[in-house]
C-alpha cells in the first residue's frame, strides 16, 4: 500500500511539473503564469477537482514513443467561482507548447460533455502552439471533436475563451465558436496564418502583435471582446464576469442583492441631453447612473464605439444593455455596430438575460463603403436578433429614433415589452432638415420657406407624442426617474413567457 501511495505522489508531482522547471521558469520570464497557477487563481481556493492527470498521448511517430507527458499538455476538471460550478481546461505551454494531441482533445471533450450534462459553463484558458505536429491527422480529428461540442453547447451553457498565449491555425476556430473571447495584452495572439506565411503569400510584413494581438482583435477585427493587462487581471475579471451569467439556458442569472435603491432618482439626468439636437453627449453617463452601484461590465469597449454593449444589474438582476453612443459617429448604426449588438442580443436571449435598450440613433450610416460592405445584410442581423428575442425587452428613447433604426432598436413593433421615452425624444422617419428637403424639393431655392417648413416638421415630429398617441411609446418619463421606471418594468416582466413558433432553426442573414 505504501508503495502505491508513494507512486501516486510521484506521479502527481511529475504531472504537476508539466514540461519541467526550466520551461516553467521560461513561462514566468515571459510574464505568464503556468496552466495550474491560472486555475488556482481563477477558481475558489481548494475547489478544483482535476481529471485525467495521468492521461498520456498514444503517438509513436517522430520519437514520441520515448516521451512520457502525464496530462498531455492540458489541465482539466471542475471547480467553483464564488460557489458556482464551472468546468475548466487550461493548456500547459510548458508541455510541447500546449499543442493539441488526440488525447489532449479527449480531455477537453470530457469536461465539455460533463458541462453539458450538468448545465455549467465551460471556461477555456488557451495557450497552445496548435495541432501537435507529430500526430498529424489524429490531432486535426481532435480539434474537430472539440468544434462539434462547441456548436452543441452553443446557447446551452456559456462558453468563454481566455486567450493567454499563442492561438494559431485552425485552433482559433474553437474560441471563435464560444460566446466570449478575452485576451491578455502582449502575450496572446490569434491568427489563421502567422506572419511568415503572410509574408510568403501576400508579401506583407507584419508582426504577430500587429496581425493578431489583443489590441488588434479588440479594436480592429472585433474578434475578441476584451483585453487585459496581464494574467492576474484577466483571471480576476473573468471571475467577476461569470457572476453576471446563469449556469445554463434553463436557469436565470444569479441575483446579487444591493443597497442601491431601485427607486433612486437622479436629477442630474434631467440635463444630460443638450438643447441642440446636433450636440453629442455621453450615453455611458446614463448607463452608469441607471444601474446598480454604477457597476457596468462593458463588452467590446474598443470596437464599434458608436454602440455600447455590456452587462449590469438592476435591482440585483442581471441585464444586458445595448445603447447608441451619440459621441461616436452621432450614434449611427453601421456594419460593425450592427454585428456587435446583434451578437450581444442573441447571447442575452439564449441565456435569459433581459435586454435594456437606450436609443439615440439618427439612422443607418450612408455611403458606398457601407453599401459595398453589405450594411443591408449586417444591419438586418440586429433587426433579426431583436425580432426573435423573447426575453424581457425594455426600451428607452432619449433623443433621436429615426427611420429604420427606430424600428430596429427594440421598438414596440419588434415585441418591445415596455417602450419609454424622455420628453426630448424625436421619433420620425428622418431628421427635420433631410425630411423637408425631400418633401418640399420645389422650394429648395427659397431658404426662408424651407426654414419655416423645417420648423413646422420639427414641431410636429420632434417629440415623443405622435408615437405615444399610437401606443408605440407606453409612457413619456422624466429622465430623473429612469432607474425607477426601468426597474419596475423589469420586475413586472420577470415572469414573462413568450415562445417563437417551432422550427429547426431560423435563417439569420449571415
Ligand atoms: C508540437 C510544438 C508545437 C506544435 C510548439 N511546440 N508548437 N510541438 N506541435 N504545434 C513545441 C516546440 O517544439 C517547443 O518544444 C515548445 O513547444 C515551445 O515552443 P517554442 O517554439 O520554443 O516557443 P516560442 O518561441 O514561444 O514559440 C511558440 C510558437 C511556435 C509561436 C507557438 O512554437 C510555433 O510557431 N509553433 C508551431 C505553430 C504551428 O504551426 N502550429 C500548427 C498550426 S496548424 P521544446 O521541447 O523545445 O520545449 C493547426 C491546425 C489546426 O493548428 C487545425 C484545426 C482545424
Amino acid at each position: 500500500m505504501h508503495d502505491i501511495i508513494r507512486q501516486l505522489d510521484e506521479k502527481r508531482a511529475a504531472a504537476c511539473l508539466g514540461g519541467g522547471q526550466k520551461r516553467i521558469d521560461s513561462q514566468h520570464a515571459k510574464g505568464k503564469l503556468t496552466a495550474r497557477e491560472r486555475i488556482e487563481l481563477f477558481l475558489d481556493p481548494g475547489s478544483f477537482e482535476e481529471w485525467d492527470m495521468f492521461k498520456e498521448h498514444r503517438c509513436t511517430d517522430f520519437g514520441m514513443e520515448k516521451q512520457s507527458l502525464p496530462g498531455d499538455g492540458v489541465v482539466t476538471g471542475y471547480g467553483t467561482v464564488n460557489g458556482r460550478l464551472v468546468f475548466v481546461f487550461s493548456q500547459d505551454f510548458t508541455v510541447l507548447g500546449g499543442s493539441l494531441s488526440e488525447t489532449h482533445a479527449e480531455k477537453i471533450c470530457k469536461v465539455m460533455d460533463h458541462a453539458m450534462k450538468v448545465g455549467a459553463p465551460v471556461i477555456g484558458l488557451n495557450d497552445s502552439g496548435g495541432a501537435r505536429i507529430q500526430e498529424g491527422v489524429a490531432s486535426l480529428g481532435g480539434y474537430a471533436d472539440v468544434f462539434q461540442r462547441n456548436v452543441m453547447a452553443s446557447g446551452v451553457v456559456p462558453q468563454i475563451s481566455m486567450i493567454m498565449g499563442p492561438c494559431a491555425g485552425g485552433a482559433v476556430y474553437s474560441p471563435a465558436m464560444t460566446d466570449f473571447i478575452f485576451m491578455v495584452k502582449d502575450s496572446s495572439y490569434m491568427f489563421v496564418t502567422g506572419p511568415e506565411v503572410v509574408k510568403t503569400v501576400t508579401h506583407e510584413e507584419v508582426t504577430s502583435e500587429e496581425l493578431g494581438g489583443a489590441i488588434t482583435h479588440t479594436s480592429k477585427s472585433g474578434v475578441a471582446d476584451l483585453a487585459f493587462e496581464n494574467d492576474v487581471e484577466a483571471l480576476t475579471m473573468l471571475r467577476r464576469f461569470i457572476n453576471f451569467l446563469p449556469a445554463n439556458n434553463r436557469e436565470k442569472p444569479p441575483v446579487q442583492p444591493t443597497n442601491d435603491p431601485a427607486e433612486r432618482l437622479d436629477f442630474s439626468l434631467d440635463t444630460l441631453v443638450p438643447d441642440n439636437a446636433n450636440q453629442p453627449y455621453d450615453m455611458k453617463e446614463l448607463i452608469i447612473k441607471m444601474v446598480d452601484d454604477c457597476d457596468f461590465f462593458e463588452i467590446q469597449p474598443d470596437n464599434a464605439k458608436n454602440i455600447i454593449t455590456g452587462f449590469a444589474r438592476m435591482d440585483g438582476h442581471t441585464v444586458g444593455i445595448v445603447a447608441n453612443q451619440p459621441l461616436v459617429l452621432a450614434g449611427c448604426l453601421d456594419i460593425k455596430s450592427s454585428i456587435k449588438a446583434a451578437r450581444f442580443v442573441r447571447f442575452c436571449d439564449a441565456f435569459n438575460i433581459p435586454v435594456v435598450t437606450l436609443v439615440d440613433v439618427p439612422g443607418f450610416m450612408p455611403g458606398t463603403a457601407q453599401e459595398y460592405g453589405g450594411i443591408i445584410k449586417h444591419g438586418a442581423k440586429l433587426l433579426y436578433a431583436y425580432a426573435e428575442c423573447t426575453v424581457p425587452k425594455v426600451t428607452l428613447i432619449t433623443r433621436k429614433a429615426y427611420g429604420g433604426a427606430y424600428d430596429v432598436m427594440s421598438s414596440k413593433h419588434l415585441r418591445g415589452d415596455v417602450n419609454l421615452a424622455w420628453p426630448s425624444a424625436e421619433i420620425a422617419v428622418m431628421g427635420p432638415k433631410g425630411a423637408v428637403e425631400i418633401i418640399f424639393r420645389e422650394e429648395k431655392n427659397d431658404p426662408e420657406k424651407l426654414a419655416q417648413r423645417e420648423a413646422e416638421y420639427k414641431a410636429k415630429f420632434a417629440n415623443p407624442f405622435v408615437a405615444g398617441a399610437r401606443g408605440f411609446i407606453d409612457d413619456v418619463i422624466m429622465p430623473n426617474e429612469t432607474r425607477k421606471r426601468i426597474c419596475r418594468s423589469l420586475a413586472m416582466l420577470r415572469s414573462k413567457k413568450l415562445e417563437n413558433p417551432w422550427r429547426k432553426h431560423g435563417n439569420i442573414p449571415l
